[in-house]
């Protein structure tokens, strides 16, 4: 199996994309530790997987959480962080708080670099992997998403540092850019406030038909970045969106 005996660490896995993805690499064989800060759901997730994960709840905003969660997989030492948790808020800018788009940039972004900096040590000893989860929105503005798009162009940035500082040391950091995919997350419609043109929006939408992903697609990717196969893949990005950004 791919992953045997691989100690990886997946955020955001009480849902959608990081519930896939702890589920995958369960499946080849890791052990795997699973935090978010729905807990009820980690014990959901915890239940679909091959092999029983560590379960550990955390809050990304708090930046001694992260380092606890880290610190919770990497008793045996780590090689594959997937950072996946994150939210979603839309609204018109004029009339979107300051302090949601503080938020949005502490969990999808600040807590990226916070967990990736306590697993750092660790990777280096294991020569290990770091893969983001970015979006379509960290490569292309999307109306009334500034603060999201923001936070995911911050993701980029911040995995093409990392890889960039890491790569000698033989730590890999990609990112992967999903476009529509169908999680909780996206299974309400935003809502429409204020002279909100839709159209703009639908600019972005998916070209393929069935274009929208289901979260194992995107899991299949970050088992893809973690694995030999992309041995020499650092510091990129992965658009996966039904061609979403293709035009
Ligand atoms: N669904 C999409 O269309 C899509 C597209 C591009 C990127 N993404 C990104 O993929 C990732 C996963 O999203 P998803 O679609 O699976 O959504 P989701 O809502 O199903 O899962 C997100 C998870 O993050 C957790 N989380 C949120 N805030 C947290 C916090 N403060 N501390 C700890 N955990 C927290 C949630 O509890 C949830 O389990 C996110 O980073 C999202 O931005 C999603």
């Amino acid at each position: 199996m791919e992953f045997e005996g691989k100690r990886v660490l997946v955020t955001g896995a009480a849902s959608g994309i990081g519930r896939a993805t702890a589920i995958r690499f369960a499946a080849e064989g890791a052990k795997v530790t699973i935090g978010d800060r729905n807990a009820v759901g980690l014990e959901e997730t915890a239940a679909m997987m091959a092999s029983a994960p560590v379960v550990q709840p955390f809050d990304a905003v708090d930046p001694a959480s992260c380092r606890q969660l880290v610190a919770a997989a990497a008793t045996d030492g780590l090689d594959v962080l997937c950072n996946i948790a994150g939210i979603l808020k839309w609204g018109p800018s004029e009339t979107f708080a300051v302090e949601d788009f503080d938020l949005v940039l502490k969990i999808n972004t600040t807590a990226v670099f916070a967990v990736s900096q306590a697993a750092l040590p660790y990777l280096v000893r294991s020569k290990g992997v770091i893969v983001n989860t970015a979006s379509a929105a960290g490569l292309s503005g999307i109306a009334y998403n500034a603060a999201y798009s923001a936070s995911k162009h911050a993701v980029v940035g911040l995995t093409k540092s990392l890889a960039v500082e890491y790569a000698a040391k033989g730590v890999r950091v990609n990112a992967i850019c999903p476009g529509h995919v169908e999680t909780p997350m996206t299974a309400e419609a935003p809502p429409i406030e204020g002279d909100m043109d839709w159209a703009l929006v639908m600019r972005n939408a998916p070209k393929l038909l069935n274009g929208s992903c289901a979260p194992e697609d995107i899991a299949d990717l970050f088992a893809f970045l973690a694995s030999g196969k992309a041995r020499k893949i650092t510091g990129a990005t992965f658009t996966i969106d039904g061609g979403q950004l293709a035009g």
